[in-house]
């Protein structure tokens, strides 16, 4: 590790005070949104953006408003120091940390909620789960005032409710896609990763095996409804609970049900244990 620790800033007019200084220099803000325990997916983002912007924001930020009353919010992993570590390694310039009280002020009532992308698929899972995400990401753009924000795969229907959010109301930031960074056995990484038991961890590669085989399926023209169906079955009887196995259209997240439906992306979320895993490929 290199590099200098990015600034750590906590208020709000601050932070906006920072973008405003680099805008009036004419630089270019690029910014990775985050809830912290970066791992090298969230390093992969922050590593783009260095080469996209003049400057790099990340943010860390546990959202209260995405995770749902049963969810994991108290226990989602928190390391304020490793992630500083890890963001100066590729030279990040700035980490926006604020407290949840000043993201969400008393008398707080307003929320985005981009209406059709969000139906199903971890919306469905998740009630209420993509207007917490698409309120914090709309009040983050309007205090970091990116350029350019980076955004995975791995979260494929946030990416798509994102871009949504940022045409429909006019936001101005270039929203960039960037693919998922995987372990050597195949499991997408993932903060919540950090809750599996070594049991749990031996099983959870099969979750991105079984999506690879039912894409080449779907790909070589077997019927979409069967090969789900089966994957499905395969999924559980790994020690899964599946939420959700469905091919949706890449672009609109529309469902698909023939290969004609694509471009295609294979998602799926499953269960093990008390830990929720999602994952997605392209077909
Ligand atoms: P978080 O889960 O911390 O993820 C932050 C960003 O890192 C997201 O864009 C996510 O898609 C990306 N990411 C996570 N794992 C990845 C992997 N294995 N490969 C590539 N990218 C990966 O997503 C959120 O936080 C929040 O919902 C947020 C957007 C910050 C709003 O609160």
């Amino acid at each position: 590790m290199s590099g200098r620790e990015p600034a750590v800033i906590r208020s709000p007019a601050e932070m906006a005070a920072w973008s405003d200084a680099a805008r009036a220099r004419g630089e270019r803000i690029a910014f990775v949104p985050t809830m912290g325990a970066l791992h090298e997916g969230h390093v992969s983002l922050l590593r783009e953006g260095r080469r996209r912007g003049d400057k790099l924001a990340l943010s860390i930020f546990v959202n209260p408003t995405q995770f749902g009353p049963k969810e994991d919010l108290s226990r989602y992993p928190r390391d304020l120091p490793g992630d500083l570590a890890k963001a100066a390694s590729v030279d990040t310039d700035v980490a926006y940390c604020p407290e949840p009280g000043d993201v969400y002020p008393p008398g707080f009532q307003t929320y985005v909620q981009v209406r059709e992308v969000e139906l199903g698929l971890d919306g469905g899972s998740r009630p209420g789960h993509f207007v917490g995400v698409a309120t914090v990401v709309c009040k983050l753009f309007n205090v970091v005032r990116p350029h350019v924000a980076l955004f995975g795969e791995k979260d494929f229907q946030q990416l798509a409710v994102v871009r949504r959010m940022v045409a429909d109301l006019e936001l101005g930031v270039e929203i960039l896609g960037m693919p998922i960074v995987r372990e050597p056995d195949g499991l997408a990484m993932s903060s919540r990763n950090a809750y599996l038991d070594a049991n749990e961890r031996a099983i959870a590669p099969t979750l991105h095996r079984v999506l690879r085989d039912c894409a080449a399926r779907i790909a070589a023209g077997d019927a979409i409804a069967r090969v789900v169906a089966e994957g499905w079955n395969e999924i559980e009887a790994a020690g899964f609970a599946v939420d959700y196995l469905e091919a949706r259209n890449a672009q609109t997240l529309a469902r698909a049900e023939t290969l004609a439906d694509g471009p295609l992306r294979l998602l799926v979320a499953a269960r093990l244990g008390k830990t929720r895993l999602i994952d997605n490929v392209a077909v």
